[in-house]
């Protein structure tokens, strides 16, 4: 068993594991070199072998426990018919935004598409892979994947897609249908091809009121995480639901996910004495210490561990890792975290 599969069937680990999102990604020289090699940001996703090659870096630098496949939520938008590109400086690009054209055609399947290369990537990956270190595959939840469908990109605004999903009900709930049964397939993939634990993220579930938050969050990340037990009951599955606030209790008791990634905005207090009742924790050093680096880093680590040390629990970040941010600072997390006794 892999380090978070034993932690989630409840051995007690110490010093806790560690990975942390985006670990593999722009603030790595060696990143950038394969990333350069590939060509596009979509080509290093859909190659195995590059895909591979960058998942790895990270752990042959700071011998990290988990790995995770390097690959993107919003491939599986082009699942659905939707044009889709990364553009440098810009991030990703959906031409062919709902807005523009809301009835989607054919019902898109994973078995046949570009999604099987993730597959093909997760399997040369897992056979690099030490056995005791854990194989992450992931997924973006619907809401935060429309949000991108319906405003074309990364906007900070989320209110026109809210207004979309309202305007376009029926449309809205249909394609949240599609996504659901996209996602569910598309992990049951990545975990037969050597997966050992899966993660969904909704990075934008923050911005919704609590009735939305349980039409569009809880409810299809319920019903991916139930579709994927269905056919593997002891993966565990993290989820993310950023800046869900207070809604992150019912998230927790309500999806069926075993672990739960949390932001750095959330109170350690929150977290410690309600959702580690509920769940595994994940996180939640912020990325803005991580780029900073130095002494107030080591003491909000302090801080993180002795809150959560009661428990099992993941040391994580509350968000991806800032391309800025020097490699050394992560060696220093690393080397922090594993003096801990
Ligand atoms: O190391 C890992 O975490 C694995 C790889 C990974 C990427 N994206 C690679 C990536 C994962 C798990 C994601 C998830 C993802 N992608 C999310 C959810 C997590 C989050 O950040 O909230 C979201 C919202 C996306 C969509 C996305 N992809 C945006 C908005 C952008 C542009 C912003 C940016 O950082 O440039 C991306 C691009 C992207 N995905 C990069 C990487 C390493 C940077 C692009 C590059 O290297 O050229």
């Amino acid at each position: 068993m892999t380090v978070l599969c034993k932690l989630a069937n409840g051995k007690k680990i110490w010093p806790p594991p560690i990975w942390l999102m985006r670990q593999a990604g722009r603030y790595l020289p060696e990143y950038n070199v394969v990333r350069n090699k590939a060509g596009s940001f979509l080509d290093l996703c859909y190659k195995p072998e590059y895909a591979s090659e960058v998942t790895l870096q990270p752990i042959e630098r700071f011998d990290l426990d988990a790995a995770i496949i390097f690959a993107d939520i919003l491939l599986i938008a082009q699942n659905v018919g939707i044009k889709l590109r990364f553009l440098e400086e810009i991030g990703p690009v959906l031409e062919k935004s709902l807005l523009d054209s809301p009835r989607l055609g054919k019902v898109a399947q994973v078995e046949g598409s570009k999604l099987m290369n993730i597959g093909d990537a997760i399997n040369l990956t897992r056979a690099r892979l030490s056995k005791e270190k854990s194989l992450i595959g992931f997924c973006g939840a619907p809401w935060t994947v429309m949000t991108y469908m319906i405003n074309g990109g990364s906007k900070k605004d989320f209110s026109q897609a809210i207004k979309w999903m309202d305007d376009n009900s029926s449309l809205a709930s249909d394609m949240i249908d599609i996504l659901v049964e996209l996602s569910a397939s598309y992990l049951i993939l990545q975990i037969s091809a050597g997966a050992d634990v899966v993660k969904i993220f909704d990075s934008w579930a923050g911005v919704l009121s609590k009735e939305k938050f349980d039409d569009w969050v809880i409810k299809p990340t319920s019903e991916i995480i139930s579709k994927v037990k269905q056919v593997y009951p002891d993966t565990p599955v993290i989820a993310f639901p950023k800046g869900a606030h207070k809604l992150y209790e019912k998230y927790a008791c309500e999806t069926g996910l075993n672990i739960i990634a949390v932001d750095s905005e959330l109170d350690r207090d929150f977290v410690k004495d309600i959702l580690q009742k509920k769940a595994i924790v994940q996180g939640n050093v912020s990325p803005n210490l991580l780029l900073k680096g130095g002494a107030e880093l080591k003491q909000d680590i302090e801080i993180n561990i002795n809150k959560f040390r009661g428990k099992p629990f993941i040391v994580g970040l509350g968000h991806g890792i800032l391309k800025e941010t020097p490699p050394q600072h992560v060696q220093d997390l690393v080397n922090f975290v594993r003096s801990f006794s």
